[in-house]
Protein backbone atom coordinates (compact mmCIF):
# COMPACT_ATOMS: atom_id res chain seq x y z
CA UNK A 1 0.00 0.00 0.00
CA UNK A 2 0.94 3.67 -0.17
CA UNK A 3 1.82 5.58 2.83
CA UNK A 4 3.50 8.70 4.00
CA UNK A 5 6.08 7.96 6.03
CA UNK A 6 8.65 9.73 8.11
CA UNK A 7 12.11 8.72 10.19
CA UNK A 8 13.54 11.84 11.43
CA UNK A 9 11.45 14.88 13.24
CA UNK A 10 12.24 17.85 10.85
CA UNK A 11 10.46 19.96 8.44
CA UNK A 12 7.46 19.05 5.89
CA UNK A 13 9.94 17.63 3.50
CA UNK A 14 10.77 14.71 6.22
CA UNK A 15 7.01 13.26 5.14
CA UNK A 16 7.61 11.44 1.89
CA UNK A 17 5.98 8.25 0.04
CA UNK A 18 6.73 4.74 0.72
CA UNK A 19 5.54 1.52 -0.57
CA UNK A 20 4.65 -0.87 2.51
CA UNK A 21 2.58 -4.07 3.37
CA UNK A 22 -1.27 -3.66 3.36
CA UNK A 23 -1.67 -4.93 6.95
CA UNK A 24 -3.98 -8.17 7.65
CA UNK A 25 -6.30 -7.45 11.04
CA UNK A 26 -5.90 -9.91 13.55
CA UNK A 27 -8.95 -11.86 15.38
CA UNK A 28 -10.43 -8.61 16.84
CA UNK A 29 -10.03 -6.07 13.93
CA UNK A 30 -10.83 -4.96 10.93
CA UNK A 31 -9.28 -3.56 8.12
CA UNK A 32 -9.91 0.28 6.67
CA UNK A 33 -9.71 1.06 3.46
CA UNK A 34 -8.87 4.56 4.02
CA UNK A 35 -10.65 7.37 1.80
CA UNK A 36 -10.05 10.54 4.05
CA UNK A 37 -7.29 11.61 6.26
CA UNK A 38 -6.22 14.54 8.10
CA UNK A 39 -3.17 16.62 9.16
CA UNK A 40 -3.73 18.21 12.29
CA UNK A 41 -1.60 19.86 15.26
CA UNK A 42 -1.14 16.74 16.94
CA UNK A 43 0.54 15.26 13.54
CA UNK A 44 2.89 18.90 13.40
CA UNK A 45 3.83 18.40 16.71
CA UNK A 46 4.99 14.81 16.44
CA UNK A 47 6.79 15.92 13.32
CA UNK A 48 8.63 18.67 14.97
CA UNK A 49 8.85 17.72 18.74
CA UNK A 50 7.59 21.18 18.74
CA UNK A 51 5.39 20.78 22.09
CA UNK A 52 3.69 23.37 24.69
CA UNK A 53 5.78 25.03 26.98
CA UNK A 54 7.77 22.98 29.16
CA UNK A 55 7.16 20.05 27.60
CA UNK A 56 10.13 20.02 25.27
CA UNK A 57 11.52 17.18 27.74
CA UNK A 58 9.10 14.14 26.65
CA UNK A 59 8.91 14.89 23.06
CA UNK A 60 11.61 11.90 22.20
CA UNK A 61 10.14 9.43 25.35
CA UNK A 62 6.53 9.85 23.60
CA UNK A 63 7.13 9.78 20.05
CA UNK A 64 10.75 7.65 19.49
CA UNK A 65 14.00 8.39 21.29
CA UNK A 66 15.91 7.77 18.42
CA UNK A 67 13.60 8.73 15.76
CA UNK A 68 9.62 8.29 15.25
CA UNK A 69 8.79 4.79 16.64
CA UNK A 70 5.39 4.81 14.38
CA UNK A 71 6.78 6.49 10.96
CA UNK A 72 2.99 7.01 9.74
CA UNK A 73 1.64 9.64 11.29
CA UNK A 74 -2.29 10.90 10.88
CA UNK A 75 -4.86 10.31 13.74
CA UNK A 76 -8.12 10.05 11.96
CA UNK A 77 -9.82 8.47 8.78
CA UNK A 78 -12.84 7.86 7.70
CA UNK A 79 -13.59 4.72 5.13
CA UNK A 80 -14.78 1.69 4.27
CA UNK A 81 -14.01 -1.90 5.91
CA UNK A 82 -12.19 -4.18 3.48
CA UNK A 83 -12.42 -7.55 5.58
CA UNK A 84 -12.67 -8.23 9.62
CA UNK A 85 -10.87 -10.75 11.82
CA UNK A 86 -12.83 -14.12 12.46
CA UNK A 87 -13.96 -13.09 15.82
CA UNK A 88 -15.22 -9.42 14.38
CA UNK A 89 -19.39 -8.82 15.05
CA UNK A 90 -19.78 -5.25 15.27
CA UNK A 91 -18.61 -4.30 12.22
CA UNK A 92 -18.96 -5.92 8.01
CA UNK A 93 -17.24 -5.72 5.21
CA UNK A 94 -18.10 -2.50 2.94
CA UNK A 95 -19.38 -0.41 6.31
CA UNK A 96 -18.73 3.12 6.23
CA UNK A 97 -17.30 4.12 9.01
CA UNK A 98 -15.14 7.13 10.18
CA UNK A 99 -12.32 6.47 13.58
CA UNK A 100 -9.88 8.05 15.83
CA UNK A 101 -6.34 6.00 16.24
CA UNK A 102 -5.23 9.34 18.26
CA UNK A 103 -1.40 9.15 19.14
CA UNK A 104 -1.27 5.60 17.68
CA UNK A 105 -1.52 7.51 14.77
CA UNK A 106 -0.61 5.33 11.15
CA UNK A 107 -3.64 6.79 9.40
CA UNK A 108 -1.66 8.47 6.44
CA UNK A 109 -1.62 5.20 3.94
CA UNK A 110 -4.21 3.44 2.24
CA UNK A 111 -5.46 0.56 5.22
CA UNK A 112 -5.39 0.78 8.72
CA UNK A 113 -6.33 -2.02 10.84
CA UNK A 114 -8.24 -1.05 14.42
CA UNK A 115 -9.30 -3.29 17.42
CA UNK A 116 -13.28 -3.22 16.63
CA UNK A 117 -13.97 -2.47 19.83
CA UNK A 118 -11.51 0.96 19.11
CA UNK A 119 -12.96 4.15 18.33
CA UNK A 120 -14.52 3.59 15.22
CA UNK A 121 -17.84 4.83 14.03
CA UNK A 122 -20.16 4.74 11.40
CA UNK A 123 -20.44 7.57 9.28
CA UNK A 124 -22.82 9.15 9.17
CA UNK A 125 -25.02 9.56 5.79
CA UNK A 126 -24.64 13.49 5.29
CA UNK A 127 -21.26 13.22 5.77
CA UNK A 128 -18.59 12.82 3.03
CA UNK A 129 -15.59 10.80 3.71
CA UNK A 130 -13.43 14.33 3.55
CA UNK A 131 -16.03 16.13 6.48
CA UNK A 132 -16.19 12.50 8.47
CA UNK A 133 -12.24 11.92 8.42
CA UNK A 134 -12.05 15.48 10.17
CA UNK A 135 -14.62 14.95 12.96
CA UNK A 136 -12.67 13.37 15.52
CA UNK A 137 -9.67 15.01 16.39
CA UNK A 138 -11.60 18.81 16.84
CA UNK A 139 -14.33 17.24 18.10
CA UNK A 140 -13.63 14.77 20.65
CA UNK A 141 -10.86 16.67 22.11
CA UNK A 142 -13.46 19.72 22.35
CA UNK A 143 -16.17 17.55 23.87
CA UNK A 144 -13.71 15.71 26.59
CA UNK A 145 -12.96 19.53 27.39
CA UNK A 146 -15.89 21.86 27.46
CA UNK A 147 -18.28 18.66 28.61
CA UNK A 148 -16.46 16.54 30.70
CA UNK A 149 -13.74 18.79 32.19
CA UNK A 150 -15.14 21.91 32.48
CA UNK A 151 -18.71 20.75 33.14
CA UNK A 152 -20.62 22.95 30.78
CA UNK A 153 -24.40 24.00 31.41
CA UNK A 154 -27.11 25.04 29.48
CA UNK A 155 -26.92 29.36 29.87
CA UNK A 156 -23.13 28.99 30.87
CA UNK A 157 -21.32 31.84 28.68
CA UNK A 158 -18.17 30.09 27.01
CA UNK A 159 -15.41 32.39 25.72
CA UNK A 160 -13.46 30.06 22.84
CA UNK A 161 -9.77 31.60 21.92
CA UNK A 162 -8.48 30.28 19.24
CA UNK A 163 -12.36 29.38 17.70
CA UNK A 164 -11.01 29.26 14.06
CA UNK A 165 -8.88 26.19 14.72
CA UNK A 166 -9.71 22.24 14.44
CA UNK A 167 -10.45 22.26 18.33
CA UNK A 168 -11.58 25.74 18.57
CA UNK A 169 -14.18 25.43 15.79
CA UNK A 170 -15.70 22.13 16.90
CA UNK A 171 -16.02 24.00 20.39
CA UNK A 172 -18.17 26.64 19.18
CA UNK A 173 -20.58 24.42 17.86
CA UNK A 174 -20.68 21.94 20.77
CA UNK A 175 -21.08 24.79 23.19
CA UNK A 176 -23.50 25.94 21.42
CA UNK A 177 -25.42 22.26 21.24
CA UNK A 178 -25.03 22.54 24.75
CA UNK A 179 -27.08 25.95 25.35
CA UNK A 180 -24.21 28.38 26.03
CA UNK A 181 -24.13 31.76 24.89
CA UNK A 182 -20.69 31.53 22.85
CA UNK A 183 -18.03 34.17 22.20
CA UNK A 184 -15.28 32.88 19.83
CA UNK A 185 -12.06 34.84 19.46
CA UNK A 186 -9.93 34.68 16.22
CA UNK A 187 -8.29 36.83 13.94
CA UNK A 188 -10.05 39.34 11.34
CA UNK A 189 -9.90 36.82 8.51
CA UNK A 190 -11.72 34.40 10.35
CA UNK A 191 -14.62 36.46 12.08
CA UNK A 192 -17.10 35.76 9.38
CA UNK A 193 -16.26 31.40 9.86
CA UNK A 194 -16.76 31.64 13.44
CA UNK A 195 -19.87 33.35 13.60
CA UNK A 196 -21.41 30.87 10.93
CA UNK A 197 -20.48 28.61 13.55
CA UNK A 198 -22.91 30.06 15.42
CA UNK A 199 -21.13 32.05 17.71
CA UNK A 200 -23.08 34.74 19.27
CA UNK A 201 -20.30 37.62 19.58
CA UNK A 202 -17.09 37.48 18.07
CA UNK A 203 -13.67 39.26 19.70
CA UNK A 204 -11.06 39.99 16.66
CA UNK A 205 -7.72 39.31 18.71
CA UNK A 206 -5.98 41.87 16.21
CA UNK A 207 -7.59 44.82 17.69
CA UNK A 208 -9.36 43.54 20.82
CA UNK A 209 -8.43 42.09 23.90
CA UNK A 210 -11.19 39.95 25.35
CA UNK A 211 -9.73 39.97 28.61
CA UNK A 212 -9.80 44.47 28.82
CA UNK A 213 -13.60 44.07 27.55
CA UNK A 214 -15.20 44.29 30.72
CA UNK A 215 -17.18 40.79 29.92
CA UNK A 216 -16.51 37.84 32.01
CA UNK A 217 -17.63 33.96 31.32
CA UNK A 218 -18.26 30.82 33.09
CA UNK A 219 -15.85 29.09 30.89
CA UNK A 220 -12.72 30.34 29.01
CA UNK A 221 -11.49 27.81 26.84
CA UNK A 222 -8.00 27.86 25.27
CA UNK A 223 -7.36 26.54 22.14
CA UNK A 224 -4.56 28.94 21.26
CA UNK A 225 -1.82 30.79 22.23
CA UNK A 226 0.04 31.05 25.68
CA UNK A 227 -2.85 32.11 28.16
CA UNK A 228 -2.14 32.38 31.88
CA UNK A 229 -4.50 32.37 35.00
CA UNK A 230 -3.56 35.85 36.10
CA UNK A 231 -4.29 37.51 32.62
CA UNK A 232 -7.65 35.55 32.57
CA UNK A 233 -8.76 35.83 36.74
CA UNK A 234 -10.76 38.59 36.28
CA UNK A 235 -12.57 37.80 33.09
CA UNK A 236 -13.78 34.52 35.12
CA UNK A 237 -17.04 35.17 36.20
CA UNK A 238 -17.85 33.42 40.01
CA UNK A 239 -17.11 29.76 40.30
CA UNK A 240 -15.80 30.20 36.32
CA UNK A 241 -13.29 28.10 34.70
CA UNK A 242 -10.00 28.72 32.56
CA UNK A 243 -9.76 25.01 30.63
CA UNK A 244 -6.60 24.68 28.78
CA UNK A 245 -6.65 22.73 25.60
CA UNK A 246 -3.34 24.16 25.02
CA UNK A 247 -1.18 24.78 28.44
CA UNK A 248 2.23 24.57 29.50
CA UNK A 249 4.33 22.21 31.36
CA UNK A 250 3.83 24.61 34.45
CA UNK A 251 -0.05 24.87 34.44
CA UNK A 252 -0.50 21.00 34.26
CA UNK A 253 1.56 19.88 37.34
CA UNK A 254 -0.04 23.12 39.51
CA UNK A 255 2.73 25.59 39.62
CA UNK A 256 0.56 28.25 38.42
CA UNK A 257 -3.06 27.46 40.26
CA UNK A 258 -5.84 30.01 41.61
CA UNK A 259 -5.05 31.69 44.48
CA UNK A 260 -5.93 29.76 47.51
CA UNK A 261 -9.84 29.90 48.72
CA UNK A 262 -10.09 31.28 45.10
CA UNK A 263 -13.56 29.73 43.87
CA UNK A 264 -12.31 30.26 40.30
CA UNK A 265 -9.98 26.81 38.57
CA UNK A 266 -7.57 26.19 36.36
CA UNK A 267 -7.71 23.02 34.54
CA UNK A 268 -5.37 21.80 31.93
CA UNK A 269 -5.22 17.99 30.75
CA UNK A 270 -5.20 15.76 28.13
CA UNK A 271 -8.16 14.77 25.94
CA UNK A 272 -10.00 11.38 26.87
CA UNK A 273 -11.94 10.08 24.73
CA UNK A 274 -14.49 6.75 24.35
CA UNK A 275 -16.53 4.93 21.53
CA UNK A 276 -19.58 6.57 22.99
CA UNK A 277 -18.05 10.29 22.51
CA UNK A 278 -17.37 9.31 18.68
CA UNK A 279 -20.72 7.94 18.57
CA UNK A 280 -22.62 11.32 20.06
CA UNK A 281 -20.62 13.36 17.67
CA UNK A 282 -21.73 11.37 14.33
CA UNK A 283 -25.17 11.83 16.07
CA UNK A 284 -24.85 15.49 16.28
CA UNK A 285 -22.88 16.02 12.70
CA UNK A 286 -26.21 13.31 11.35
CA UNK A 287 -28.23 15.98 12.50
CA UNK A 288 -26.60 18.99 11.24
CA UNK A 289 -25.63 20.73 14.34
CA UNK A 290 -22.08 19.62 13.92
CA UNK A 291 -20.35 20.88 10.57
CA UNK A 292 -16.41 19.71 10.22
CA UNK A 293 -14.91 22.92 8.62
CA UNK A 294 -12.14 21.87 6.45
CA UNK A 295 -9.92 24.60 4.91
CA UNK A 296 -8.35 22.72 2.28
CA UNK A 297 -7.73 18.76 0.93
CA UNK A 298 -4.59 17.45 -0.72
CA UNK A 299 -3.66 13.91 -2.42
CA UNK A 300 -2.27 11.39 0.04
CA UNK A 301 0.83 11.94 -2.07
CA UNK A 302 1.04 16.02 -1.23
CA UNK A 303 1.04 15.15 2.33
CA UNK A 304 4.32 17.21 2.80
CA UNK A 305 2.78 20.19 1.10
CA UNK A 306 -0.09 19.88 3.65
CA UNK A 307 2.10 19.53 6.42
CA UNK A 308 4.14 22.65 5.56
CA UNK A 309 0.60 24.56 5.84
CA UNK A 310 -0.17 23.22 9.04
CA UNK A 311 2.88 24.31 10.40
CA UNK A 312 1.95 28.32 9.45
CA UNK A 313 -0.51 27.62 12.46
CA UNK A 314 -3.20 29.48 10.43
CA UNK A 315 -5.38 27.06 9.35
CA UNK A 316 -9.39 27.37 9.12
CA UNK A 317 -10.42 24.07 10.64
CA UNK A 318 -8.67 20.78 9.68
CA UNK A 319 -6.40 20.36 6.55
CA UNK A 320 -7.70 16.65 4.92
CA UNK A 321 -6.12 14.51 2.89
CA UNK A 322 -7.81 12.62 0.05
CA UNK A 323 -6.69 9.02 -0.25
CA UNK A 324 -7.08 6.34 -3.57
CA UNK A 325 -10.50 6.97 -5.49
CA UNK A 326 -13.51 7.27 -3.70
CA UNK A 327 -17.27 5.71 -3.91
CA UNK A 328 -19.77 8.00 -4.29
N1 LIG B 1 -4.67 18.79 25.49
C1 LIG B 1 -5.07 17.99 24.53
O1 LIG B 1 -5.46 16.83 24.76
C2 LIG B 1 -5.05 18.50 23.11
C3 LIG B 1 -5.78 17.81 22.13
C4 LIG B 1 -5.80 18.34 20.85
C5 LIG B 1 -5.10 19.50 20.55
N2 LIG B 1 -4.36 20.11 21.52
C6 LIG B 1 -3.61 21.34 21.24
O2 LIG B 1 -4.59 22.34 21.05
C7 LIG B 1 -4.08 23.33 20.18
C8 LIG B 1 -5.12 23.66 19.13
O3 LIG B 1 -5.25 22.57 18.25
P1 LIG B 1 -5.95 22.76 16.86
O4 LIG B 1 -5.79 21.49 16.14
O5 LIG B 1 -7.30 23.32 17.02
O6 LIG B 1 -4.99 23.86 16.21
P2 LIG B 1 -5.05 24.46 14.75
O7 LIG B 1 -6.26 23.97 14.02
O8 LIG B 1 -3.73 24.28 14.11
O9 LIG B 1 -5.21 26.02 15.06
C9 LIG B 1 -5.11 26.90 13.97
C10 LIG B 1 -5.91 28.13 14.30
O10 LIG B 1 -5.34 28.79 15.42
C11 LIG B 1 -5.62 30.17 15.31
N3 LIG B 1 -4.68 30.94 16.11
C12 LIG B 1 -3.32 30.95 16.00
N4 LIG B 1 -2.80 31.76 16.95
C13 LIG B 1 -3.85 32.25 17.67
C14 LIG B 1 -3.97 33.13 18.79
N5 LIG B 1 -2.89 33.67 19.37
N6 LIG B 1 -5.19 33.40 19.27
C15 LIG B 1 -6.30 32.86 18.72
N7 LIG B 1 -6.25 32.03 17.65
C16 LIG B 1 -5.03 31.72 17.14
C17 LIG B 1 -5.49 30.42 13.82
O11 LIG B 1 -6.40 31.43 13.48
P3 LIG B 1 -5.91 32.89 13.06
O12 LIG B 1 -5.21 32.71 11.74
O13 LIG B 1 -7.19 33.62 12.99
O14 LIG B 1 -4.99 33.34 14.14
C18 LIG B 1 -5.94 29.10 13.16
O15 LIG B 1 -7.26 29.15 12.67
C19 LIG B 1 -2.78 22.79 19.60
O16 LIG B 1 -1.71 23.42 20.23
C20 LIG B 1 -2.81 21.31 19.97
O17 LIG B 1 -1.53 20.80 20.15
C21 LIG B 1 -4.34 19.64 22.80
Amino acid sequence: MHAMVYHRYGGPDVVHLAELPKPLPRDNEVLIRIHATTVSSADWRARTLDLPGGFGFMGRPVFGFFGPRQPILGGELAGVIEAVGRSVTRFSVGDQVFAFAGGKFGCHAEYRTLPEDGLITRKPANLSFEEAAALSFGGTTALSFLRDKAGIRAGDKVLVIGASGSVGAAAVQLAKHFGAEVTGVCSTANLKLVRSLGADRVIDYTSEDFARSGDSWDIVLNCNGAVSFAEVEASLRPGGRLVLVLGSFAQAVGLERPRKGSEKRLMSSIAQVTVEDMQFLAQLAGSGALKPVIDRVYPLADAAEAHAYVATGRKRGNVVLAVGSRPD
